[in-house]
């Protein structure tokens, strides 16, 4: 069954916290941005890990391989269960980090960012790109060359990235909001039951859960219609 992040995007660490206190066990997977971790740093990753939740820390490395290895290794003996690293850092940079995970920890790539248009990547790159789309793809392929784990994707990708690299491959996705809540500043969105139904391993949720009137209920629901999904699937 896929499974359900709850993205802490908070300013600070007692926010954090009373964000996963209110969800108390309902709430098993947190995701750490880098808001929070510039903020209140390994400590906050601590401090979820003394409460029994899993971890998700989303620095979105992308360094010279050597230094990722350093950030990578750190990560693992903080006891954190997902890691992202940029894609475009490289094979060379992916492969070090392959390299320095232990302690169980996943990988993930990034591969092209959701605020970048095709104009953008043009602009950055310096050569005609036909589609984000494209740049997705070749990212995907790079990364699971290099031994990691899997992608962030948009709901939107999933499918296709699911299709081309199999089942092991992790897809964990954000952009997610149930039927009625608002879009916020997402663009390309899609409800629990369309994120799983693509073959989304993790959803990603913030705001729809941590802006709710009721933040338990609002995860429960999520986590009713992941499970009513599945339950279809078998
Ligand atoms: O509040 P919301 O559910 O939109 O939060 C989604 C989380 O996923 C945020 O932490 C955001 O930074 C992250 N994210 C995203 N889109 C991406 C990559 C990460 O929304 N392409």
């Amino acid at each position: 069954m896929a499974g359900v992040i709850v993205a802490l995007d908070k300013p600070s660490r007692a926010e954090a916290l009373e964000v996963v206190d209110t969800l108390g066990d309902v709430g098993a997977f947190y995701k750490v941005g880098l808001e929070l971790y510039t903020r209140a740093g390994p400590a906050v990753v601590e401090e979820l890990r003394a409460r029994g939740k899993k971890v998700f820390l989303d620095l979105k490395l992308h360094d010279i391989p050597n230094t990722v290895a350093g950030a990578v290794h750190a990560a693992s003996e903080l006891g954190v269960d997902l890691l992202t690293v940029h894609g475009v850092g490289g094979g060379a940079m992916m492969e070090a980090a392959r390299r320095a995970a232990g302690g169980g920890m996943r990988l993930l790539a990034v591969t092209v960012l959701t605020s970048h248009s095709p104009d953008d990547l043009r602009v950055v790159w310096g050569r005609e790109v036909r589609s984000a789309q494209d740049e997705v793809s070749r990212l995907a392929e790079l990364a699971f060359a290099s031994g990691m784990d899997g992608v962030v994707a948009s709901p939107l990708e999933v499918a296709g990235i699911r299709r081309e690299f199999g089942a092991d491959f992790l897809l964990v996705t954000p952009g997610i909001r149930p039927e009625g809540t608002d879009q916020g500043d997402q663009k390309r969105v899609a409800t629990p039951r369309a994120a799983v139904e693509a073959g989304s391993d993790y959803l990603v949720v913030g705001r729809a859960v941590t802006r709710a009137a009721d933040p338990r209920r609002a995860l429960e629901e999520v986590l009713a219609e992941v499970r009513a999904v599945s339950g279809e699937d078998h």
